[in-house]
């Protein structure tokens, strides 16, 4: 199936081209472009993992003849890692975990290793990182010693493929993606050419022996190392690590799963015995916001799977010369932007000179429009500089005249915000009825005649 084609691809960018060029027309490095003796990326992987399968000599069948045994996932053994895998580990599937370095991908990787092994599977962590020493280290603080967990320390793809194929793991973990090369391949490790060799040989192999197979790699605040990022394609799932610099929350979201839903995050807490999952995430990252603040605003979003309170900051201050600053974490930038002008056009608060802040508590990253009615009410009473209602939630996504709709779950989304113990909800009429505790805004000037007097006259310019 691999077409044997001539590819030129760039050492710095991983940018292909195919024809040889003297500069990369991506990121314009000189002399860059080497020769690719085939076709990898994606159409490679799929190539190379496809010959695995017709080597033993597959026919087409109809798919409720497939033996379902291919597809039973194998659980992680930590329930938050395997919610957001879909139900955990699907054999001979590739999964990439992305991070900056020091948030945990080796902790959380090696807790993954030891409870796997301690249920008699056998697993193989490589780690090109690590001595043998220092990870022995971590894995007595961790109580991680395992008989059946083996330890590999190796940069050396050919290493990695021999160990994995006698031992035909139960799960084979790369630590990293990046250190791991092959001496008979252009470039060094770490390298765009060489890290697609290594995933894609490696995928092979995790799909002809049926295990699954998860990539560690790096990234930089920059992005400076493509890394990670030129493999999404090539892989079934990535899973990005993050964390607030300071904060001990650790964060685990999908962005990509061929298997189940993008929505889904995990939440952990690192402490002195590792990686410890948040018992009530939603109530860790907005349930300890009953009280009334200026600019900060509560709602609920909808993972996949569950509700989860988050708290919406905003900080709108007094224009200056120049153009105004816009900055904006956790939230589409445009997105804001839109709500800004909704905020000037139907609700006539005149904010748009003004620098605007805006970001989601806790480092979360929201793509669910039904938080918009609380980006509305932070960046309004931080405007006013009036502080929201004690115990209030806001949900409602938002149309631009104003209008306010109701988003997926509204209902799940009230009983979390109940059982938090918040009292007010802020949200548009569901057909069924108004769940407890709702107070029905049908747009704008609902909200923010319910947020009281006085943001409503601050609003009218009283
Ligand atoms: P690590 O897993 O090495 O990060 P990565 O592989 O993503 O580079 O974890 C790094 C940090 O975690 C390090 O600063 C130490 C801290 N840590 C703990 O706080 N408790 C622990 O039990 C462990 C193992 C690490
Ligand atoms: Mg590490």
């Amino acid at each position: 199936m691999a077409k044997k084609t001539t590819r030129y691809l760039c050492k710095e960018c991983g940018a292909e081209s195919s024809a040889w060029m003297g500069r990369c027309p991506s990121c314009g490095a000189w002399d860059s472009m080497t020769e690719l003796a085939r076709v990898v990326g994606k159409a490679g992987a799929r190539a190379s993992a496809l010959d695995g399968v017709q080597r033993r000599g597959m026919e087409p069948v109809p798919l409720g003849e497939v033996p379902l045994d291919a597809t039973r996932r194998r659980e992680s053994g930590i329930g938050e890692l395997d919610r957001v895998l879909g139900g955990g580990f699907v054999p001979g599937s590739v999964v990439l975990v992305g991070g900056d370095p020091g948030i945990g991908k080796s902790t959380l990787l090696l807790q993954v290793a030891s409870a796997l092994a301690a249920r008699g599977e056998t697993v193989l962590y490589v780690s090109g990182e690590e001595s043998p020493g220092q990870v022995r280290l971590r894995a007595e603080r961790l109580g991680a010693l395992e008989e059946k967990l083996l330890f590999l320390a190796s940069t050396e793809l050919a290493e990695v493929s021999e160990a994995a194929t006698q031992l035909s793991p139960a799960l084979l973990i790369v630590d990293s993606v990046q250190t791991l090369g092959d001496p008979e391949q252009e470039g060094a490790p770490g390298g765009a050419g060489q890290l697609r060799h290594v995933t894609a040989k490696l995928s092979a192999l995790a799909k002809d022996r049926g295990f699954p197979l998860v990539l560690i790699g790096h990234v930089t605040k920059d992005g400076q190392i493509a890394g990670p990022r030129i493999l999404e394609h090539m892989v079934d799932a990535v899973l990005y690590f993050e964390g607030e610099e300071r904060g001990l929350g650790r964060i685990l979201r999908s962005v990509k799963n061929r298997f189940g839903s993008t929505h889904e995050v995990a939440l952990f807490e690192m402490s002195g015995e590792g990686l410890a999952p948040l018992d009530d995430p939603s109530g860790f990252l907005g349930g300890r916001h009953l009280k009334g603040e200026l600019g900060s605003a509560v709602t609920v979003t909808w993972t996949g799977s569950r509700p989860l309170a988050v708290e919406i900051q905003a900080l709108v201050s007094a224009p200056r010369y120049g153009t105004p600053a816009r900055v904006v974490q956790g939230l589409d930038p445009r997105r804001v932007s839109l709500l800004v002008a909704v905020l000037e056009k139907s609700g006539g608060l005149q904010l748009g000179g003004s620098d605007i802040f805006v970001s989601v508590a806790g480092g979360l990253k929201l793509n669910d429009p039904a938080t918009d009615a609380a980006v509305l009410a932070a960046l309004a009473s931080s405007f006013t500089g009036r502080p929201l209602p004690d115990a209030t939630v806001f949900l409602g996504e938002a149309g631009l005249r104003g209008n306010l709709r109701p988003g997926v779950q509204q209902s799940e989304r009230c009983r979390e915000a109940q059982r938090l113990g918040f009292k007010r909800i802020l949200a548009p009429a569901r057909e069924g009825g108004a769940e407890k505790g709702q107070r029905p805004v049908e747009d704008l000037r609902g909200l923010l005649d319910a947020l009281g007097e006085p943001l409503e006259s601050a609003a009218r310019g009283g």
